[in-house]
């Protein structure tokens, strides 16, 4: 067995010693949209500090425990706070979590994040299901020797972000009367914002918000042959498009007001799988 497979094999081993749930659908929760989880039908909650060899969430609103329950009649796991490069941790340590999950049984990863807004036209508070990502500014998660158990060593990325999800992203909006952007999601580093320089870079490459996770657990997913959707939700406008400086602060608190609305859509969509 490969080290990651072994190591994945060793979190699961704890898991089924605590519940032998197996979600259909794995969803991680972005910055300030944590409180999600509790809104669902809670079958059992799995602290990540309790989980031996674990990276633990350091991000400040960021809980570090998955939720396990229903969504209407769908089974979920919920990441109740994400680990970030920005952390410290390799990229393997951060797309973990994502290969455990999947090894509980998810075949659908649904991201959401925080996100700076770029495209011109978006606003503090929209919604903007993922089409595409640019992730080439951070290491790639599946740097290292392949192990075979998860994928192939060359997986194409053309359609990370699953056509049919993404129809179903639409259509739950549609119903809902929640209006939803559609575009391309940068990932960077972090910790630090941007620069207005590097957001006009950013920009001419294509990129419709920036952020500072998401994209490599995408790629691990789709290394792994999950079906994948994300939403972010543009906290904020970024750095040069908005004149005000960016903190965290703002992130979370833009976070509360946009939570209801964006619940709504996550449920709905996971309802409609
Ligand atoms: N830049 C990077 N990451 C972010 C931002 C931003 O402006 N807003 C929320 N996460």
């Amino acid at each position: 067995m490969g080290k990651v497979a072994d190591r994945v094999a060793k979190c699961l081993e704890y898991v089924r010693k605590r519940t032998d749930f197996i979600p259909r659908v794995a969803l991680i929760l972005g910055s300030g949209l944590g409180d999600f989880a509790e809104q669902i039908s809670i079958s059992m909650i799995l602290d990540y500090a309790d989980i031996p060899d674990f990276p633990q969430s350091t991000v400040a609103g960021h809980k570090g425990r998955f939720v396990f329950g229903y969504i209407k009649d769908t089974p979920v796991v919920i990441m109740q706070g994400r680990v970030h490069y920005y952390e410290g941790y390799s990229m393997e340590d951060v797309v973990l979590p994502v290969r455990l999950m999947h090894a509980m049984g998810a075949e659908i990863l649904f991201l959401t994040n925080a996100a700076g807004g770029i495209k011109e036209g978006f606003q503090c508070g929209d919604l903007m299901m993922i089409t595409d990502h640019i992730s080439c500014f951070v290491p790639n998660p599946l740097l290292g020797a392949n192990e075979d158990a998860f994928g192939v060593r060359f997986p194409d990325m053309s359609e990370i972000y699953d056509k049919e999800l993404q129809d179903n992203i639409r259509t739950s909006s549609k119903e809902l009367g929640i209006s939803i952007r559609e575009g391309v999601y940068l990932q960077l580093s972090g910790p630090s914002y941007e620069t207005p320089a590097e957001i006009r870079m950013c920009k001419a490459l294509g990129a419709c918000a920036v952020g500072m996770s998401t994209a490599v657990e995408a790629i691990a997913a789709n290394h792994m042959q999950m079906k994948v959707c994300g939403i972010s939700f543009i906290s904020n406008l970024a750095a040069g498009i908005s004149e005000a400086p960016l903190s965290h602060e703002e992130v979370k608190a833009a976070a509360d007001e946009v939570a209801p609305k964006f619940q709504l859509l996550v449920k709905s969509v996971v309802a409609n799988l």
